[in-house]
């Protein structure tokens, strides 16, 4: 199957200013940065090890956790689902190191390395990697081609609804700041995800499906600040990208931390899908 290139996708893997994830915006030496990840992962973890153990992840399989960030996915494959080996591959695995053991083994490797060539394996998951991968259409591609026969691919990427009466608030200005600067710094692109059962198809995969979780914003909970870490880290892009967005970003990070918080939040879209 050919990878039809998705709009913007002009295969460089890098953002529009030649910016690269954990290069020049979330680079995971900075102080916070694996706390930050691990907000998102807290959040998420039980939908994703849901979703795993509902497609069969079990004992017999060989898995490839994709961006494996600080390895709570590889951790829970080994742990809890049981599985014969997980490769967790990250271009930065300082997070993966004490985790490491004969079942799960970390590989320091960058995924949009054409050279790269892992084996075959009977699950490969990647959340939150793709949708900051300018060339996550033919990733996706390349990780179908990666599977075993019967193997599948599990793709979980953000997702944001917005309030469509809402375009002044600042936490609504906040929320696209951020798409915008992170598309223009390091080539990060939501509106793809989407598509991505549609992708799976055209790579052969069967019984495709998709489902999304948005997780609830409550004041001082993960999600919320998951958000409020993301846009402190940003300030210099966010700030960049509105001459005056300092104001609005205070204020929205305010309102992420009070009791009037009221947003349907940012989630997560899962889809996957079988090789024959
Ligand atoms: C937002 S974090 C998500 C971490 C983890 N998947 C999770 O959901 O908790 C993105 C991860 O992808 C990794 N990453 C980004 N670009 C990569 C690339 N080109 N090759 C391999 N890993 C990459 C980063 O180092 C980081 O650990």
């Amino acid at each position: 199957m050919t990878a039809p290139q998705s709009q913007g996708e002009a295969g460089a893997g890098v953002g529009v200013t030649g910016g690269r994830y954990g290069e020049d915006l979330f680079e995971p030496e900075l102080p916070g940065e694996a706390d930050r990840i691990d907000a998102a992962a807290l959040v998420y973890d039980p939908v994703t090890f849901r979703r795993l153990r509902a497609l069969g992840a079990g004992p017999g399989m060989r898995c490839l956790e994709v961006g494996a960030g600080t390895g709570t996915v590889a951790r829970w494959l080994v742990e809890e689902a049981d599985v014969d080996e997980v490769v967790a591959l990250d271009r930065d695995t300082s997070a993966l190191a004490h985790l490491e053991g004969p079942r799960l083994r970390a590989l320091a490797a960058d995924l949009t390395d054409e050279g790269l060539r892992p084996g075959g394996f009977d699950l490969i998951h990647a959340r939150f990697v793709l949708m900051h991968l300018p060339t996550r259409r033919r990733l996706i591609s390349r990780l179908a081609g990666w599977l075993n026969p019967g193997g599948r691919l599990v793709l979980g990427d953000a997702v944001d609804v917005p309030n469509v009466l809402d375009d002044s608030s600042a936490y609504r200005r906040t929320m696209d700041a951020m798409w915008r600067a992170l598309r223009e710094t390091i080539g990060t692109d939501i509106s793809s995800v989407p598509a991505y059962p549609h992708f799976l198809r055209e790579e052969g995969l069967r019984e495709v499906a998709a489902e999304l979780y948005c997780p609830p914003l409550v004041a001082g909970g993960p999600a919320a600040r998951f958000w409020s870490q993301t846009w402190s880290r940003m300030r210099p892009e966010l700030e960049r990208a509105g001459r005056d967005h300092a104001d609005a970003l205070d204020e929205a990070l305010a309102y992420l931390a009070a009791p009037e918080l009221a947003e349907l939040g940012p989630g997560m879209a899962m889809a996957w899908g079988t090789r024959r």
